[in-house]
């Protein structure tokens, strides 16, 4: 018996070669060696005139495999051989289309003579994604059918198109509606009864030579550099104006050279990370998800309001009780006015945000809430208010009924225990706003039960979020992380370096927004918050310089963006440098008896925030609140807006080898003083340094 994942046919003159490799027929080198045979075995047969490539399952060839072409070992060649070999066939080869046909899929369909697909088949070239450009050919064949502009387009974005656009484009031959292999098979018995004869891509004139100049030239220039990727794209799609061997060679350079990148790297090893993250080790293998077909939510404010948001928007009916009924409309009226504004943009149509919108109903009473599958309060960051509500909602929640908390900074325990349940209870931390942030921590207490555990995690996924489980501790992962690089961040500002020196620093790093405009969209008085609080709580270093900037601010009544001025004075959304800031800070420093330099340069700064972040994300895996070291660099890229080309802060300190990172944090400590422990290394971290071991792909138990 066969074990390959690729058969091959007859239905009388046709040959039809079947792909079946679950889950996503990826190209790997088992279906590519099952391909060959098969290519070769369809040429030898005198009486077959025509051959069908199509899938079983639920898609065509969604791809390469990935896992196998990140090896150091992994070659295009056998791939580009075969669908070379395919496409130099005499007798007529049909690609077969349904589900997607992504980066390799739609490479090998470019290869054949003709291309159906049905109607709701999705085309994409997404290496772009990965740090890659399509490597088998595909920067060559597709501007030879559909224009090389479009294909740059295409390639650049790793956009998807629809059946209907790729008939346009000229991409496909023919969209259906029928069963994909019977309707190929169909299709190649017309072109043999026409006697067709093989349209080889290759032999097609792509339209590149023939672009103004300036195209190319224009086209490179907005390639991002921290993307080669993009540029790469463009120069491999221009050459698709030269002899297709030569345009070849340019690609598979191109490709070489990208596949190798530490850009690609830390894409990969996120996409990787994502994929990862939500699957906790050494659960009950019995324990399942448990079904969540109604939510409650206990507050209606900014939180409440996103979360209920991304639940109507997965089609999930919700109940939102809120404390007055004055509260309860104001609540239902800012979710319809948040779709208001969707359709008013464009981007939700009318039909879809009144359907949305129907499905959230509101109340003032607790008691609406009693059949609900899943309940998540999401009241004030106030612990006896939420002891009061968590207490009411484990007496009216139904048997098997999951309880959530969204609670930033509070112990998850302390509140499961005022349910009374706590085996039913789980924190669910969406990140503002909820309805637009993909991350969610899904927090585990100390009596979570598994299956409530599971369950959290399923609905993240249904709504299309990304979970990553966090142990109870304060702050979590993401948040946890953010203190030790914003207490840099004022240090810094007491040193006399100013807002904007310190943003501009980060952000030429590569974070989407530096730590002081960051605070100022949050709000200056969330931040001051937050540390007043750990103040009360007696958590505060016994520093007295520690984080008195955000609490001077807010003193000042300078509240950020929304009160016009913070860190930066504002316009609207414009921040501006505003004197008075460094002037404030001077006056705090000199108090403390902080010295001022006057020029901190962009790689201190960078350093200074960077290193204790990454420290701190290794004391949160020793401690066990991670299970492994991705989680950290899904928190920090879905959540904070840490470049992806880096790929989270636990590779980039691999990138920049953790021996160095060590020493790094030694000679801070040594040139600024260790008093509270803000530059210790930690265990794991020196551990690793010594033993030459990578952080990021550190995981519990390795
Ligand atoms: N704002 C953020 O960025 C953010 C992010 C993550 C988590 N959180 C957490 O989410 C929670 C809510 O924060 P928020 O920013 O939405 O606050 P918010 O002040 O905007 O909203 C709180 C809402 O709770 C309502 N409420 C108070 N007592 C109630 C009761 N007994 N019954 C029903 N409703 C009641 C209030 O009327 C108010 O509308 C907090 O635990 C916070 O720590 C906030």
């Amino acid at each position: 018996m066969s074990v390959s994942p690729v058969e091959l046919r007859r239905h009388g003159a046709i040959s039809l070669v079947t792909i079946d490799h679950p889950p996503v027929n990826a190209l790997s080198a088992a279906v590519v060696a099952g391909l060959r045979a098969a290519v070769d075995a369809f040429a030898d047969d005198a009486a077959s005139r025509a051959l069908v490539i199509g899938c079983a399952g639920r898609t065509f060839v969604a791809g390469a495999d990935i896992a196998e072409f990140a090896l150091p070992s992994f070659s295009a060649a056998p791939l580009n051989e075969l669908l070379a070999r395919i496409e130099a066939l005499e007798k007529i080869v049909v690609a077969t289309m349904h589900g997607y046909a992504f980066g390799g899929g739609l490479e090998l369909a470019l290869a054949c003579h003709h291309r159906v697909a049905t109607r709701e088949t999705q085309f994409a070239f997404p290496e772009v994604s990965l740090g890659l450009i399509p490597g088998s050919l595909g920067t060559q064949r597709l501007p030879r059918l559909v224009g090389a502009a479009r294909a740059l387009d295409l390639i650049t974005t790793g956009r998807r198109i629809d059946a209907t656009a790729a008939l346009d484009a000229h991409l496909i031959d023919g969209v259906h509606d029928g069963a994909p292999l019977a309707h190929g098979i169909d299709v190649a018995q017309a072109l043999v009864a026409a006697h067709a004869t093989p349209r080889r891509t290759r032999a097609l004139a792509s339209d590149a030579g023939g672009l103004p100049p300036a195209f190319f030239v224009e086209a490179r220039a907005r390639a991002s550099p921290a993307y080669p990727a993009h540029a790469a794209a463009v120069d491999a799609v221009a050459a698709s104006a030269l002899p297709f061997a030569e345009g070849e060679r340019v690609e598979a350079a191109a490709f070489e050279a990208l596949r190798r990148s530490p850009q690609a790297r830390a894409l990969q090893h996120l996409f990787f990370a994502r994929r990862r993250a939500g699957r906790v080790p050494g659960l009950d293998p019995a324990a399942r998800a448990r079904t969540v077909r109604t939510v409650g939510i206990v507050g209606g404010g900014t939180m409440g309001r996103g979360i209920a948001m991304s639940f109507l928007n997965a089609g999930i009916p919700v109940t939102l009780v809120e404390s007055t009924r004055d509260a309860m409309e104001r609540a239902a009226a800012g979710i319809r006015d948040t779709y208001a504004g969707s359709v008013a943009r464009g981007k939700l149509a009318a039909d879809d945000a009144e359907r949305r919108a129907a499905l959230l109903r509101v109340e003032t009473d607790d008691a609406a809430l009693a059949d609900r599958d899943l309940v998540i309060e999401a009241v004030y960051e106030d612990l006896p208010l939420k002891e009061r509500v968590l207490a009411r909602l484990g007496r009216t929640c139904k048997p098997g009924a999951t309880i959530a908390s969204n609670t930033s900074t509070l112990d998850l325990d302390v509140l499961a225990r005022a349910t009374d349940r706590p085996a039913d209870v789980v924190g669910m931390h969406f990140f503002s706003p909820a309805h637009v942030m993909r991350l969610l921590e899904i927090v585990r207490g100390a009596a979570t039960a598994p299956d409530v555990l599971l369950t959290a995690i399923d609905v993240a996924r249904t709504l299309g979020k990304l979970p990553v489980v966090a142990g109870v501790c304060y702050g979590f992962i993401g948040n946890r992380m953010l203190e030790p690089y914003l207490r840099e961040t004022e240090f810094l500002l007491l040193e006399g370096a100013t807002p904007d020196a310190i943003d501009t620093a980060m952000e030429a790093f590569g974070m989407a927004m530096g730590p002081c405009r960051m605070l100022d969209m949050a709000g200056i008085d969330v931040g001051a918050n937050v540390v007043m609080a750990q103040q009360v709580a007696g958590r505060l270093p016994a520093d007295p310089a520690y984080r008195v900037v955000v609490r001077r601010l807010f003193d000042a009544g300078r509240l950020g963006q929304k009160s016009g001025a913070g860190y930066y004075r504002y316009e609207g959304r414009r921040a501006t440098p505003d004197p008075a800031v460094p002037a404030l800070i001077g006056e705090l420093a000199r108090n403390l008896g902080v010295a001022q330099r006057t020029a901190i340069d962009g790689s201190e700064i960078v350093e200074r925030l960077l290193f204790p972040l990454v420290n701190e994300g290794a004391r949160i895996l020793e401690e066990g609140i991670a299970s492994r070291a991705s989680d950290l660099d899904v928190v920090w890229t879905a959540g904070y807006g840490f470049p992806d080309y880096r790929g989270g802060p636990m590779l980039h300190a691999d990138t920049l080898g953790l021996a160095q990172l060590v020493g790094g944090l030694a000679a801070y400590g040594r040139a600024r003083g260790d008093a509270f422990g803000y530059w210790t290394p930690s265990n794991l971290l020196v551990r690793l340094a010594q033993m030459n071991r990578p952080l990021a792909s550190w995981e519990a138990g390795s």
